[in-house]
């Protein structure tokens, strides 16, 4: 039997078992997926037991997609530009990380039809999504990528990677035709203290649950086409599953009513 875990810390709220075990079941898989919550500490002796053929992949969420990075052999060419491993898999003798993020956003607007080509873009927040989201929007060939982040001095790393980026000071809004809310604000229904005074654009916000954040609620009214970062979830999940089980699962109704 094929054993698959998430892991991190916390990792309660992960949905990613009811995903993967649905996937696991509908394609007739031996397997079975389930998160663990782990201290930095016992990073080493999980990614060992990948080694050793005990399990047969790892997916990385919050506080461990940098933390992982030690302790494995190669990185794909997103993690490594990213600095960020949600997906581990052996191949050959090697313990691979990489970063199906930045294939889940991508696909997740497709699959909304949202298209960023020759498009100027507006993120909002410096946390850990934020370069895999950059790196996406790139790949797709947005036209300007602007950032913002309360505290300045972690877009200016964020910058050191992605030269092509512009800073925006904190409280200025840029034109734009889309903007993301990477930020967790909204988690806890808290609200960021940004006036938008636009309709026609396309608001973002990375957070699912709630379905409509606060930043999603006013920019509806306004008349602003909004999407949350479900889709991408799901795709991440998808992509990690089709490196694993060399099958692509199916994203039918189903699936999209798993993810509340
Ligand atoms: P992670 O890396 O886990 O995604 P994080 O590093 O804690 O999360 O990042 C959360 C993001 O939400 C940061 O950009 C944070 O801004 P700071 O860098 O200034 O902390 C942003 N954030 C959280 N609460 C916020 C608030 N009340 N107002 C504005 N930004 C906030």
């Amino acid at each position: 039997m094929k054993k698959f875990f998430v892991i991190g810390n916390p990792i309660n709220h992960s949905l990613s078992p009811e995903l993967h075990n649905f996937w696991l079941k509908e394609n007739g898989i031996n397997g079975s997926y389930s998160k663990v919550k782990l201290e930095e500490g016992d990073l080493k002796n999980f990614i060992q037991k990948l080694r050793k053929d005990e399990i047969h992949g790892i997916n990385v969420t919050i506080p461990f997609k940098n933390k992982v990075i030690k302790y494995l052999d190669k990185l794909s060419l997103e993690a490594e530009k990213t600095g960020s491993v949600n997906t581990i898999y052996k191949n050959n003798q090697d313990i691979i990380g990489h970063n199906t993020d930045v294939a889940g956003f991508e696909l997740g607007l497709r699959h909304s039809k949202i298209n960023v080509l020759g498009k100027s873009t507006f993120i909002i927040g410096a946390g850990g999504v934020v370069p895999s989201i950059i790196y996406s929007l790139l790949n797709m060939g947005c036209k300007k990528i602007m950032l913002t982040n309360r505290t300045i001095e972690k877009t200016e790393e964020i910058k050191k990677i992605f030269k092509e980026i512009k800073i925006i000071k904190w409280g200025e809004i840029p034109d734009f035709d889309i903007v993301i809310n990477a930020t967790s604000v909204g988690l806890k229904g808290d609200i960021l203290k940004l006036d938008f005074a636009v309709k026609n654009k396309i608001f973002y916000d990375v957070i699912y649950n709630p379905k409509e954040t606060e930043f999603l609620k006013n920019a509806k009214i306004k008349g602003n086409k909004i999407e949350n970062g479900k889709l991408m979830f799901i795709y991440q999940a998808n992509q990690s599953f089709s490196i694993w089980n060399n099958i692509i699962p199916e994203i039918g109704e189903k699936v999209l009513k798993i993810i509340p």
